[in-house]
């Protein structure tokens, strides 16, 4: 869903920090340049841009250091739940062992016989092999308007139309609006409705709905939010919140500072975690799923090898 090169650098270098040579390296440079940079910059700027790396810094030291909360204490932000609202990345269907599977017809307490049909080896070998659907407006999967949350399907007590229930639980949660996420994430913020997206039609169809470029919801705006970076599912306001989280899950949590070691997990518990990968995880439990894995460098990219399960129920 972020895929491409940079990304994958990034993602590393937030689990394992920069070199602490090369962080000195950056602040001397820096400061070397006080003189040039002040008289072009003024005071002001230079000393906050000496802060801005001095806490670049910080957050790029990766896990096993000292727990840093900054003055919050531990927490997920309401904005990282309206950010992981992604129910468009469901299909209507999935194809199964070559069957076609409606996802309404697994959900809840439909779910078990679901596995007890196929069983979960050909259930990863057929979801390894499909992609999700994307992030975009429009594109809400019509079984969601009408999920029985009950499990009861012959009434409509619990029947929920889950894309107005992610727009109204963020209003009732207090989550700001589209444009305002912007501002506070430090983006610009959207003048008009074609500032938020190229698409004119949805441009259009925002128009129709919202009376200003402010009232547009937050989830509605990075549906509709274009460009995005090559590869990237995700709008880039929802990518900074993902990525502020992401930092903040990893240099606020002990366990992720100065309790990651030996002592608290360990030598051979810190071996695994180092070293296990989500494709090393599934083989170690899935081994006879390796051909249809492939030779993907991650389990998470669409698998490459011939679908170990297609034309056959398990
Ligand atoms: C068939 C699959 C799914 C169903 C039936 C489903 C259904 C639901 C329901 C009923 C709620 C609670 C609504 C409420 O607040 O009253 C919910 C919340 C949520 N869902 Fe899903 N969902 C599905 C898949 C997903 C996926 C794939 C993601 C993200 C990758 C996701 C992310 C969320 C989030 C972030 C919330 C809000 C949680 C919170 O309020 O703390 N859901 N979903």
């Amino acid at each position: 869903m972020l895929y491409n090169d940079l990304m994958n650098v990034s993602m590393r270098q937030n689990w394992e920090g920069l070199s602490k040579s090369f962080m000195e390296r950056e602040m001397a440079d820096l400061k070397g340049r006080k003189a040039s940079l002040t008289a072009r910059l003024g005071s002001h700027a230079f000393n906050s841009m000496l802060d801005a790396a001095a806490n670049f810094i910080v957050g790029a030291k990766g896990v096993g250091h000292k727990t840093e909360l900054y003055g919050v204490p531990y927490s997920l932000s309401e904005d990282f739940v309206s950010a992981y609202r992604l129910h468009p990345l469901l299909p209507e269907e999935l194809e199964i062992a070559g069957e076609k599977v409606k996802v309404s017809d697994t959900l809840f307490a439909k779910a078990r016989k679901v596995i007890d049909k196929f069983g979960m080896e050909t259930l990863a070998d057929s979801w390894g092999h499909q992609s999700p659907m994307t992030l975009t407006m429009q594109n809400y999967p019509n079984f969601l308007t009408r999920v029985n949350i009950s499990g009861d399907t012959s009434g409509d007590e619990g029947m929920r139309n889950m894309a107005a229930v992610d727009v109204f639980r963020d209003r009732e949660r207090g989550m700001v609006r589209y444009n305002e996420a912007r501002r506070q994430y430090g983006l610009e913020a959207a003048k008009t409705f074609e500032d938020i997206t190229d698409n004119k039609g949805w441009a259009s169809a925002l128009k129709s709905v919202y009376k200003s470029v402010e009232d547009v919801d937050f989830l509605v705006g990075c549906l509709a939010e274009s460009p995005r970076p090559r590869g990237y599912a995700l709008s880039n306001v929802a990518f900074y919140i993902f990525i502020i989280n992401a930092s903040r899950r990893l240099l606020c949590d002990r366990f992720y500072q100065e309790s990651f070691n030996a002592e608290t997990y360990t030598a051979k518990g810190i071996e695994h975690v180092q070293t296990t990968t989500f494709k090393k995880m599934l083989l170690r439990h899935y081994p006879g799923l390796a051909d249809s894995v492939g030779d993907v460098s991650s389990a998470f990219l669409k698998w490459t090898g011939p679908p170990k399960s297609s034309g056959k129920a398990a």
